[in-house]
């Protein structure tokens, strides 16, 4: 990872053997993954998995690459999901044959429950007044209820990507939970962090502690989410788990990570082309890669998304995309070779929150998706989209 922004966001990414990629080998727009990249991501979750003891989940609303999903669970305990569709999708991609699925819902809506309670082992209100309501059909279907609680202990320096931030909706506060409240749980859940090293997470488990000291003889697991940046380089793995060990240790209960974006980090490239070059007191390059379409956390977080092999030398373009969005602009490039018309062009760490989060605003084609082999240089296209796409979101 390089620099953090203004925003506190780290700035992503590593080209890793990207730098070797000839970007001429798709066509554009395109989401290019390579699995020997997520392979070493997920042997390092495996190692920490192995190492502490704690069960670990991909997140899919990070990362849901269903055509990865066999080597995902080679190395992985499970996948969360943020609803029924996700937990369907988790259940008959990813843990069909093994594997179990943790949903969590800011709300259930009561036609949904019935897929719910098929697909998902353990089912996490966000309300009590959710699990009083729902409990009693996951104790029922013998699945596990958990809680997510908000431990009113902020980390994040963004408030949009803070869980604890002031009249946070997300889960209940630990200052009101009572032991009525915890009466049928099996497990509580905490979310709380966002692309955060294990200090904010040991930080955030003392502050918690006191208050939940009384209850964590009665519950069954507990789950610290994600936003855990547990395949950087600079991630403090063994204080990860050592806290783990010491919480299964000293309190009996099973420990449950999410993290999406490490599974996924420095994993994958957008690749584009530059579509025409026009001016106006600075040069602005027109990509056929849309930040609002293709890469929405770059206007929504904000950030700026690494260019593969830019630098600091040459004459500065701000790209932006085809989109009639004024603030349709991703961010101001360099290179030694300067940009023309009909270039290609890749912005890296792009197989997490983009790939999810595509759509189709002013008939913007989606990118299609590649696997590419570092090892052997095989590349497989697994998706191509197009017109049917867009007409079928429609009607
Ligand atoms: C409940 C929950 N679990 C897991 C994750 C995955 O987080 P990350 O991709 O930052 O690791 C999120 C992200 O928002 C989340 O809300």
């Amino acid at each position: 990872m390089s620099d953090v922004t203004e925003n506190g966001m780290p700035q992503s990414g590593e080209a890793r053997d990207f730098a070797r990629f000839k970007l001429d080998r798709v066509s554009t727009p395109c989401f290019v993954v390579d699995e020997v990249a997520i392979e070493s991501n997920l042997k390092i979750l495996a190692d920490v998995k192995v190492q502490s003891g704690a069960k670990v989940f991909l997140a899919l609303k990070a990362f849901s690459m269903f055509s990865l999903a066999p080597l995902v669970m080679k190395y992985l305990d499970g996948v969360c999901a943020s609803g029924v569709y996700e937990a369907r999708l988790a259940k008959e991609k990813f843990c069909l044959l093994r594997g179990e699925v943790a949903t969590y819902c800011a709300a259930f809506k009561a036609d949904d429950m019935r897929s719910i309670l098929e697909t998902s082992d353990h089912v996490i209100f966000n309300s009590v007044g959710q699990k009083e309501k729902y409990g009693w059909m996951v104790k029922a279907a013998n699945k596990h209820v958990g809680l997510r609680i908000n431990p009113e202990h902020s980390e994040g320096t963004v408030p949009r990507y803070d869980p604890c931030s002031p009249n946070s909706r997300l889960g209940v506060p630990i200052s009101q939970i009572t032991a009525d409240d915890l009466a049928g749980v099996d497990g509580i859940h905490m979310h709380t962090l966002c692309e955060q090293g294990f200090e904010p997470l040991q930080r955030t488990w003392q502050a918690a502690l006191p208050k939940l000291k009384p209850y964590l003889a009665d519950l069954k697991w507990i789950n610290f989410g994600g936003g855990h940046h547990i395949t950087r380089d600079d991630y403090d793995r063994a204080g990860l788990i050592a806290m783990i060990k010491e919480i299964r240790e000293t309190y009996e209960l099973d420990v449950y990570l999410e993290p999406g974006e490490a599974v996924a980090l420095d994993a994958g490239i957008l690749v584009g082309e530059i579509i025409d070059i026009t001016k106006n007191e600075m040069n602005l390059a027109i990509t056929n890669i849309s930040a609002t379409c293709h890469m929405p956390d770059v206007t929504e977080a904000p950030y700026r998304p690494a260019m593969l092999g830019e630098g600091d030398a040459g004459d500065v373009y701000r790209f932006g995309g085809p989109s009639c969005l004024a603030g349709d602009v991703i961010g101001d490039y360099q290179r030694d070779a300067g940009f023309a018309i009909g270039d290609r062009f890749a912005f890296l760490d792009q197989a997490h929150y983009s790939m999810v989060k595509t759509n189709t605003f002013n008939g913007i084609p989606l990118p299609s998706i590649v696997i590419w082999n570092s090892k052997t240089d095989e590349l497989k296209t697994v998706r191509k989209f197009g017109y049917d796409d867009f007409l079928n979101r429609l009607s």
